[in-house]
């Protein structure tokens, strides 16, 4: 692994355990609500039949997928079926291998592998089910990586499912400022033009940006280039009102991603105080009030056979 995704792992640690809360147990309450939404669907997918001798998890931060699968599988007729974690994060896997110490006699068995989705440390065709939750998306080449996928599977019955968010498909590149702030903006789009100025400064090229190279149509063609059967990709997309947990305090300080400043640093680091003044007067009410805009979000379920 090289040294770049050794300081990853540190990132997605803080994000995941600590900054996506920002120690705001309602948000937090919220948050786990539609995630685990997004885990049942992923393992209503992955169409589980009992059978499954290796289950693997790719990309399992805090464990949200696996340790569904777990409870899933747990009166399973194979006892020697086994539940793989696997994440480019050690911090994040021992997190989970903590966990699994509390669940008396987990079964499955609970396996926890450092690794890259990139390059599967496991041999063609071993593996039963593969899950990913918002992992692609983090990674350039979501072509190879899907093909890594298909290499592992067990023949004929192997198969994936997978939800990834599609950020490019209502992504304007912070054109409409007021979407962009999820609030009306327009009195003080001298100072909103600066935040989103610096956000852009931050950003690689769009071919260049993981999070943004790819749209619904390429997860499909990856699948069918791989040599899958058939795949089906439902394609969600949403407006959903702001989060009622969202206060003025929680919206300026849980960072968009890993690795990128929340708007308070970005604030600090570019405005006068009569700049964060006038821009705390004309959004404070409208996200503390949830008057804010309704977000958009595409999301897309992927399920492919081998
Ligand atoms: C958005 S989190 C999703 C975590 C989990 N799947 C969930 O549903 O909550 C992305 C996870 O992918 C991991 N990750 C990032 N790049 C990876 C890679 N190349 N291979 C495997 N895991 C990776 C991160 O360490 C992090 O745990």
């Amino acid at each position: 692994m090289t040294e770049g995704s050794l300081e990853e792992k540190d990132a997605w640690t803080q994000w995941l355990l600590k900054a996506r809360y920002l120690g705001n147990p309602e948000y937090a309450k919220e948050t786990l609500r539609y995630l685990r939404s997004f885990r049942d669907s992923v393992l209503d997918n992955a169409k589980l039949n009992g059978k499954e001798e290796f289950f693997l998890d790719v990309g399992s931060g805090d464990g949200l997928i696996a340790f569904g699968a777990l409870e899933r599988m747990k009166n399973q007729s194979n006892s020697t079926a086994k539940v793989i974690f696997l994440d480019t994060s050690k911090s994040l896997l021992e997190h989970c291998r903590q966990i699994s110490t509390n669940i008396p006699n987990p079964k499955p068995d609970c396996i926890f592998v450092q690794g890259s989705a990139e390059y599967l440390p496991f041999k063609d065709g071993s593996i039963d089910v593969i899950t990913t939750r918002s992992v692609l998306v983090y990674i350039q080449d979501k072509r190879s990586t899907i093909k890594e996928f298909y290499r592992t599977l067990r023949e004929k019955t192997g198969r994936i499912s997978l939800f990834e968010p599609i950020f490019g498909y209502f992504d304007d590149n912070g054109e409409d400022l007021n979407r962009y702030f999820a609030c009306n903006v327009s009195e003080i789009s001298d100072i909103a033009t600066k935040i989103r100025d610096f956000y852009r400064s931050l950003k690689p090229p769009k071919e260049k940006d993981s999070k943004l190279n790819f749209n619904e149509r390429d997860l499909i063609s990856a699948c069918e280039v791989a040599g899958f059967t058939e795949a089906l990709l439902q394609l969600h997309l949403i407006l959903e009102p702001q989060n009622k947990a969202l206060g003025y305090e929680s919206y300026l300080s849980i960072p968009p991603f890993p690795n990128v400043p929340s708007m308070k640093e970005v604030m600090k680091k570019i405005l006068s105080t009569d700049e964060i003044e006038r821009f705390e007067n004309v959004v404070r009410p409208q996200i503390d009030q949830h008057l804010g805009l309704k977000h958009h979000a595409a999301h897309s379920l992927i399920y492919a056979m081998k």
